[in-house]
């Protein structure tokens, strides 16, 4: 069976109640009509070969199995975003703009299912309905004409293309941007619109946000690119707004991701800071000021006023796990000696051990091996965790001087003994890696790692699933994607058992 439809008719068609998974109704609608790259090309690099964007939004049903075999009793959907810009961008800075485009791999039965869709933003709308892009980069923004804003929408300067990441929190899957709102989607991937956390106006979130381990409250990091003032949102478990704290930097800092304990809200802020001056000036809006240095502050979760800890400068895009060990605060991350979006030094692995009642804290490295993208069994989110899941980059990989964030090696960590194991995709791209808990699973690695890998000579995508347990074993399952899987950012595993 085939079926063609507009993109008007099948938004309604899908908005209209029918489940995805199961649902035979609706597959398969491959839009096999419309080009699959956007038409227009780029000499940047982060909008070339796989980081190309794809315009076409697809169903395709049954994918078919390269090796391997998807385990029967996995229920669920892998879903991943990225930035996948609609329009030729007028400044892009990766992995700071563009549009949201979700890929969706849905396992069931042994089966796999694919579906992609932007994330239809009211900046996408204004964009889409100009024809062009309008806005500026976030590094570089430019002034955009009011007139481009219909009544009811608010006009803004700076893109909100929720781009960065999508997470389940509260029966809801919400896709995120960096420090502003944030966009809800149904499992079928219609963008619902703006999330208010149970309140009446849209709650600003960073991209990465933590769940607690005894309560499911979720903590959500906000900043702002305007002010010093950086909040932390508890939200409980149903989806609604709890309660808000505040604490203070000495500039409007860029802050990615942050740790949560069992006990403390762990900001670690380095000098990447908004300079409004130096943007009108011409250059970056984000600025290094190593001179400021490095400020961590802990947040008791109890209400008790925050400890600060200042040390030498570095920044963090991602942390792995933290957790309380003792009296001691662990925190496994990737740091970046300085920040900058090219030409930077290579990030590392590596762990900080926080002394709270001495205010101090010390860094141990594991190796100078480049990685990103740190993953751990959420399960355990907060918990102490032994295992890593990390990409990294090997000389197997054919192409040359590729630029930031392309991998080809899956690490696994093993942070009680410092042993890595690795699963080398060869002349195969591969980002972040994350983890799929195993129904019925009882051990922190029990469990798969998924995976979209792209195949430069091919110039297609493939669903790897690895053995979490043993990465270095052949994959568990490989599954076709109906069309390329431009190379993104963060995805997680929505469990449907
Ligand atoms: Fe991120």
């Amino acid at each position: 069976m085939s079926l063609r439809l507009t993109r008007r008719s099948f938004h309604r068609l899908t908005v209209c109640g029918a489940a995805l998974i199961g649902s035979h109704a609706l597959w398969p609608l491959a839009r096999a009509d419309e080009p699959a790259d956007v038409p227009w090309v780029s000499n940047d690099p982060h909008l070339s070969g796989n980081f190309l964007p794809v315009q076409r939004e697809v169903d395709a049903r049954d994918l078919r199995v390269i090796s391997g075999r998807i385990p029967a009793d996995l229920r669920g959907v892998y879903m991943r975003n990225g930035p996948n810009p609609e329009f030729k961008p007028i400044g892009y800075a990766y992995p700071l703009d563009g549009d949201g485009m979700i890929h969706a791999v849905y396992i069931e039965s042994g089966k796999a299912h694919y579906r992609n869709r932007f994330v239809t933003t009211e900046s996408l709308t204004v964009e889409r309905r100009a024809g062009r892009a309008v806005f500026g980069s976030f590094t570089h923004p430019v002034p955009v004409d009011a007139g481009v804003f219909l009544p009811g929408e608010v006009p803004s300067q700076l893109k909100n293309g929720a781009f960065v990441n999508i997470i389940r929190h509260g029966g809801r899957l919400i896709a995120l941007n960096e420090a502003t709102t944030s966009y809800e989607m149904s499992v079928q991937l219609d963008t619902l619109g703006e999330w208010t956390a149970g309140g009446s106006e849209p709650l600003r979130l960073g991209a990465h946000n933590r769940h607690h381990p005894r309560t499911g409250d979720l903590y959500a990091l906000e900043y702002s690119w305007r002010t010093p003032t950086v909040k932390f949102h508890r939200i409980n478990a149903s989806g609604v707004l709890v309660n808000t704290r505040s604490v203070e930097l000495p500039m409007p800092t860029m802050i990615h991701d942050f740790i949560l304990t069992e006990h403390y809200v762990v900001l670690i802020a380095g000098p990447a800071v908004f300079d409004a001056q130096a943007a009108k000036a011409g250059q970056s809006m984000l600025q290094w000021r190593p001179d400021l240095g490095m400020r961590i502050a802990l947040l008791p979760l109890d209400g008790g006023d925050p400890i600060w800890i200042e040390g030498e400068p570095f920044f963090v895009f991602h942390f792995a796990n933290g957790f309380e060990r003792g009296r001691q605060i662990v925190v496994d991350y990737v740091q970046h000696d300085k920040f900058a979006l090219v030409n930077g030094p290579i990030p590392t692995f590596k762990r900080m051990t926080i002394d709270p009642a001495r205010r101090n804290f010390k860094v141990a490295g594991f190796s100078n091996e480049i990685t990103e993208f740190p993953r751990f069994n959420h399960l355990r989110e907060a918990l102490p965790t032994r295992f890593v899941y990390m990409p990294t980059l090997t000389s197997s990989l054919k192409e040359v001087n590729p630029p930031p964030a392309v991998f080809n090696t899956v690490l696994k960590l093993d942070t009680e003994t410092g042993r890595y194991t690795r699963h080398d995709l060869g002349n195969q791209i591969v980002g972040e890696a994350a983890f799929v808990p195993k129904p019925g699973g009882r051990t922190e690695d029990d469990g798969y790692l998924a995976a979209f890998t792209y195949d430069p000579v091919r110039q297609g995508s493939n669903l790897v699933l690895l053995d979490a347990r043993c990465i270095e074993e052949p994959p568990v399952a490989v599954i076709e994607m109906p069309q390329r899987v431009p190379q993104g950012l963060h995805g997680n595993w929505i469990s449907r058992t």
